[in-house]
């Protein structure tokens, strides 16, 4: 009971201070004055998840506080032993916590860093904005981490430390910061000992005062909202979404002070048990949840296990036979120029990338051959380095029963992350732009080519085994021969190039579906065409044809096209029977290409919104990163709402920012001509195929006429700049 009572004091203290807080701020901005985290539509999120309000405005801040301070257990009663109030005053603590960040965010607007690592010199990160959460949210619904590890305060030695933060990442779990307020941060002492930080490393330093755990929970909470459908309110349902999808637990260093102790009771609401070093009276919630518990006076070096066993977290990853870590969480880790030990390519020298299939007989499988100078003999040359250079070509040779010409790119694309989950290795690119930097750290380690080699194999192996029986890996590094492959890599680029540009949508008989969405957004369906990719911009028809190949029962089906019903808008009997089918009933037809008629729902992870500017009567298109009010009055986290989650929107459509260059874009509306407004940052990315569609449309100077945020604004604006430059659209029918 002492941490219960603990905790029940921090809450009153972070309670206070959140409304201390409130109450000076009022007297500076007033309560109309705006506040939230940057860039996000889900306001203050843990407020918002679980009790529904959504904080705009500093002045609801106080209304908050007012309902909240209900939930605090009376000091003098009995229930101030009850655990259910415990659990409630964990959850105001969090509350006043996430209060207390808002107003930082106020006061000091330049306190966090508004990127994905930590730069300028600001170490901590804050809230993750809504780009960043998408992007990473979504790693923890598809299982590419299973969850997260909050870590408060520093253990002593800070060896243990970094094994601890080493085990974690190689578990893929991220890993969120958080500083106590005392001595020196963990993050601050990882940074100084060149462990690099940031959303790319899932090493993420949140903040360095415990209240910045609101940024955790909210993160959570924002899963839960975004990708599992659990609606805004819904506080129950948003705890034990979290509790049995997102494996998270606290590791927490040192004696706690009351507000971390306020914390755990917190997270003990998610289902996020807190394992710390010091002794505590253990504490075991009866019949409430399995993991509201608390153990104590863990060894450093058992730590990690003991939380993945209380929390029940398996993690079973194949160990690869190779001298360095290797996790998905070192994917973004990059090699600096002080640690470099090799590169290849990336223009520095010749290097090259190609995976083939040959005949199942001309293939022994398992073999790896390094042809020429390997790294261990680099250290002859040792006048001229390190860092060394060396030609490199990497040759994988596959065979299958299964295996078609049409594979061999998606599982090529594929090099690009094998090779970068290994720590101390990075990879940058694909076919002959491929760049590859390996660290001092990792030759120390022993690692060679034949490792390469080796993580190719296993990989290409686990991941396609459907289409891959048997796999030989060849590694060149002469320049000579580099040379000779590049020349044959560059034929069979072209010979795959051009088969791409001549897929069109009326050439082929089927489509493929991507549902993969759909544990999202249950009613959504892709269609994916030749020449219309998935939204998200991830699956292209090909994709989706080894999608189907690989696993026949998995997210990628064909669609037999049926009857073409009309060809300008895109409708097919084949592709609305299944879209019904699977949408189970909720969407009777689709037109592929419009956006007024019967447009594709859209689940949550398009690339970009187009959307209709009546007053126009044309169409733009902005995509995610674009964080600025776009011409409809909205952001583009605001529309995200509004076109997401399944649904038919006419008038708006998520849509890949490859789709945006294809002839099939919103063909019934007039295509491209129609395009009124986009981003700079996004012309500035399609220039040069939107130069090539335009051409053919007979509009070759249609992109100099389209508007983007340093032309126009609203649209009425945008309307004054379309007459200026005699833009297409004045040409084109009304939309409505
Ligand atoms: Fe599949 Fe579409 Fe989701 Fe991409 S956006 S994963 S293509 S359903
Ligand atoms: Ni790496
Ligand atoms: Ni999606």
């Amino acid at each position: 009971k002492i941490v219960c009572e603990l905790g029940i004091k921090g809450s009153y203290l972070l309670f206070e201070r959140a409304l201390e807080e409130y109450e000076q701020a009022v007297k500076t901005f007033g309560k109309e004055k705006p506040i939230g985290f940057p860039n996000t539509a889900y306001f203050l999120p843990i407020i918002y998840a679980i009790l529904g309000y959504p904080v705009k405005k500093l002045g609801d801040c106080g209304e908050v506080l007012e309902e909240i301070k209900k939930l605090l257990p009376k000091e003098t009663s009995s229930e101030f032993f009850y655990w259910g109030k415990a659990l409630d005053a964990g959850l105001v603590a969090l509350f006043s916590e996430e209060i207390i960040e808002a107003i930082r965010y106020l006061k000091q607007p330049d306190f966090y860093c508004y990127s994905e690592d930590p730069g300028e010199g600001k170490l901590w990160l804050g809230a993750a904005d809504d780009v960043v959460f998408r992007k990473r949210g979504v790693e923890f619904v598809d299982g590419t981490a299973p969850g997260f590890a909050a870590i408060l305060g520093t253990p002593e030695d800070i060896e243990s430390a970094i094994n601890i933060i080493r085990d974690l990442q190689e578990k893929n779990l991220y890993v969120f910061l958080h500083g106590t307020g005392q001595g020196v941060s963990l993050a601050e002492s990882l940074l100084q000992q060149g462990v690099q930080l940031g959303w790319s490393t899932r090493l993420v330093p949140f903040g360095p005062e415990v209240t910045s755990v609101a940024f955790a929970i909210g993160f959570a909470c924002r899963v839960a909202m975004s990708f599992g459908g659990v609606k805004p309110g819904e506080g129950p349902k948003n705890l034990l979404y979290n509790k049995n999808r997102t494996f998270a637990f606290t590791l927490s260093f040192g004696a706690p002070s009351l507000e971390v102790a306020a914390t755990a009771l917190g997270v003990f609401n998610w289902g996020c048990p807190v394992i710390t070093d010091v002794e505590l009276p253990e504490i075991k919630v009866p019949g409430v949840c399995l993991y509201e518990h608390l153990v104590s006076k863990v060894p450093l070096d058992k730590m990690v296990d003991t939380a993945l066993e209380v929390r029940g977290l398996k993690i079973t990853s194949v160990k690869l036979d190779i001298p360095v870590a290797y996790a998905a969480s070192f994917e973004g880790e990059r090699v600096r120029k002080e640690d470099l030990y090799l590169e290849c390519g990336g223009g520095r020298t010749l290097g090259v990338e190609l995976l083939v299939s040959r005949p199942l007989d001309e293939i022994e499988d398992g073999k790896i051959e390094v042809f020429g100078p390997d790294i261990p003999d680099l250290k002859k040359f040792e006048e001229k380095g390190p860092p060394y250079r060396l030609p490199l070509a990497v040759v994988v040779e596959v065979a299958g029963a299964n295996m078609q010409e049409d594979f061999e790119p998606i599982i090529e694309r594929q090099f690009h992350y094998f090779i970068n989950y290994a720590q101390g290795i990075m990879h940058v690119g694909q076919r002959n732009l491929m760049w590859l930097r390996i660290s001092k750290q990792a030759v120390e380690k022993g690692f060679t080519f034949k490792h390469l080699g080796l993580i190719l194999y296993a990989k290409i192996k686990e991941k396609f085994s459907a289409i891959v029986d048997k796999l030989q890996v060849k590694i060149y590094t002469q320049e000579s021969e580099v040379k000779k492959i590049l020349e044959q890599a560059k034929q069979v680029y072209r010979v795959r190039d051009e088969r791409i540009a001549g897929l069109v949508d009326e050439k082929v008989d089927v489509f493929y579906s991507c549902t993969l969405c759909q544990s999202f957004a249950p009613s959504h369906v892709c269609v994916i065409t030749p020449e219309r990719v998935g939204m998200c911009g991830a699956y292209n028809w090909l994709d989706g044809k080894a999608g189907y190949e690989i696993n026949p029962t998995g997210p990628n089906q064909p669609i037999p096209k049926g009857e073409c019903l009309d060809p300008v808008l895109g409708y097919f009997s084949g592709v609305n029977e299944f879209v019904k089918e699977a949408s189970r009933g909720k969407i009777e037809k689709v037109a592929l290409y419009s956006i007024m008629k019967d447009p594709m729902t859209a689940c949550g992870c398009f690339e970009c919104i187009a959307a209709v500017l009546p007053e126009v009567n044309g169409i733009m298109v902005v995509n995610r990163d674009y964080t600025g009010l776009t011409p409809t009055g909205m952001k583009f986290s605001t529309m995200a709402g509004m076109v997401g989650g399944g649904v038919q929107t006419p008038g708006f459509l998520g849509v890949a920012k490859h789709y945006i260059v294809s002839p099939k874009f919103l063909m019934a509306e007039g295509g491209i001509k129609r395009l009124v407004w986009m981003p700079k940052s996004l012309k500035e990315e399609l220039k040069d195929k939107l130069k090539i569609m335009a051409e053919k449309l007979g509009v070759p100077d249609l992109i100099e006429k389209i508007a983007d945020e340093t032309i126009a604004n609203t649209e009425e604006e945008i309307k004054t700049w379309v007459e200026r430059v005699n833009h297409p659209v004045l040409t084109l029918p009304p939309l409505m």
